[in-house]
């Protein structure tokens, strides 16, 4: 038996430009720099505490969010903005670890799209050797070649060209959407090459799974303690099934579990600091991560609307982030909207029965 052709991410990328004749081959170059970003980081990730430097925090630094920034935050910040200005197809950068959008040095040809990039997510796993990941997202620069503002980057997610992310796990992952699906990517460590291993990637519809830190419970908006509540009473409750809880603190990790085998995730508004309406970034997690999630079937939300269609308001903009298997998602929206009446814990009206409340 013959093993099955595997393409790489340089081929998967040059079919799908062959069903766009005009395209310039900008973009494939900008998503091949990205993934070359990813596997930079992936190596010094690997290193663990061998890597020079180390995955300490960085004395007493906090970043623009006001968190402590390790070591691997700055060097992987520093990784993603060399690799990628040097393409010649952007226009400018954002990044969760920068409070102001980055300028293209004049040494460098500028281009038409903008990379917006969380580039590493979950760092505070990263001391006890847990996944971390890469998050991106590209955008049309709206003012073309021109020097960018934050108002270029402040477009509703709906209009993300591309986004993805990679996971620095037991094996690194790269995970794409350009708007047609999305595709998974293994870096054979051999080749160096991301080849492509899970193509059209789906979201189950249904799930018995659900993620949240619950030590924020107190501070949760009752539609969310509402929705909680029932899955932990499980079979014994509305819901008539039980339910498994995961939480790893690691956004790309959690995201890409869903992906893989359903789930819900939450991380919703609460009122746990006033000046925090959520923990999770719009532009650098909540939209890309978003975007893939519903291109794969799933539904991201803020529990009260699309996640996608928020018009952002300012570049470190935060949100309250529901995610995952599309008929949960949809139930908690419910919640939100107070569409659905609270369910008695009656058998009759419960997932099994033939009097089953609409999902
Ligand atoms: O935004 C960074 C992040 O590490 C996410 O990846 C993760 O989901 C979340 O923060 C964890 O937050 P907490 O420490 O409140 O559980």
């Amino acid at each position: 038996m013959t093993t099955p052709h595997r393409l790489t991410l340089t081929q998967f990328l040059i079919e799908e430009r062959r069903r766009f004749p005009d395209a310039s081959g900008d973009f494939n170059s900008l998503i091949l720099n990205v993934a070359l970003a990813c596997k930079s980081i992936a190596r010094k990730v690997a290193c663990g505490a061998l890597l020079e430097g180390g995955h300490g925090d960085v004395g007493g630094a906090v970043n623009v969010q006001g968190e402590t920034q390790k070591e691997m935050d700055v060097v992987s910040n520093e990784v993603f903005l060399q690799v990628n200005e040097w393409c010649g197809c952007l226009a400018g950068m954002a990044s969760e670890e920068m409070e102001s959008p980055y300028q293209i040095a004049d040494c460098y040809p500028k281009g038409k799209y903008l990379l917006v990039f969380d580039p590493l997510d979950g760092s505070s796993n990263i001391d006890v050797n847990v996944s971390v990941g890469s998050i991106f997202s590209v955008l049309r620069a709206p003012m073309g070649e021109a020097a960018v503002t934050e108002q270029d980057f402040l477009q509703a997610g709906a209009g993300q060209v591309a986004a993805g992310y990679a996971v620095y796990g037991p094996a690194t992952m790269l995970v794409l959407t350009v708007g047609n699906g999305v595709n998974g990517f293994t870096l054979d460590v051999n080749l160096g090459e991301f080849m492509l291993t899970h193509p059209a990637m789906q979201v189950p519809a249904d799930t018995s799974e659900f993620a949240i830190n619950a030590s924020n419970s107190r501070f949760w908006e009752p539609p969310v303690k509402r929705y909680v509540d029932e899955c932990l009473a499980g079979r014994t409750g509305v819901r008539g099934k039980d339910f498994n809880m995961r939480w790893i603190a690691s956004m790309v990790a959690e995201a890409h579990r869903i992906l893989m085998r359903g789930g819900v995730f939450l991380y919703p508004r609460d009122s746990k600091d006033a000046s925090k309406p959520g923990r999770l970034r719009l532009l650098y997690e909540a939209n890309p991560i978003g975007f893939v999630i519903e291109q794969a079937g799933g539904r991201a939300s803020t529990g009260r609307q699309p996640v996608l269609a928020v018009q952002p308001s300012s570049l470190h903009q935060r949100i309250g982030l529901v995610f995952g298997s599309r008929h949960e998602v949809e139930r908690i929206e419910r919640y939100h909207n107070d569409l659905q009446p609270v369910e008695m814990p009656n058998p009759l009206f419960n997932e099994r029965s033939l009097f089953r409340m609409p999902a």
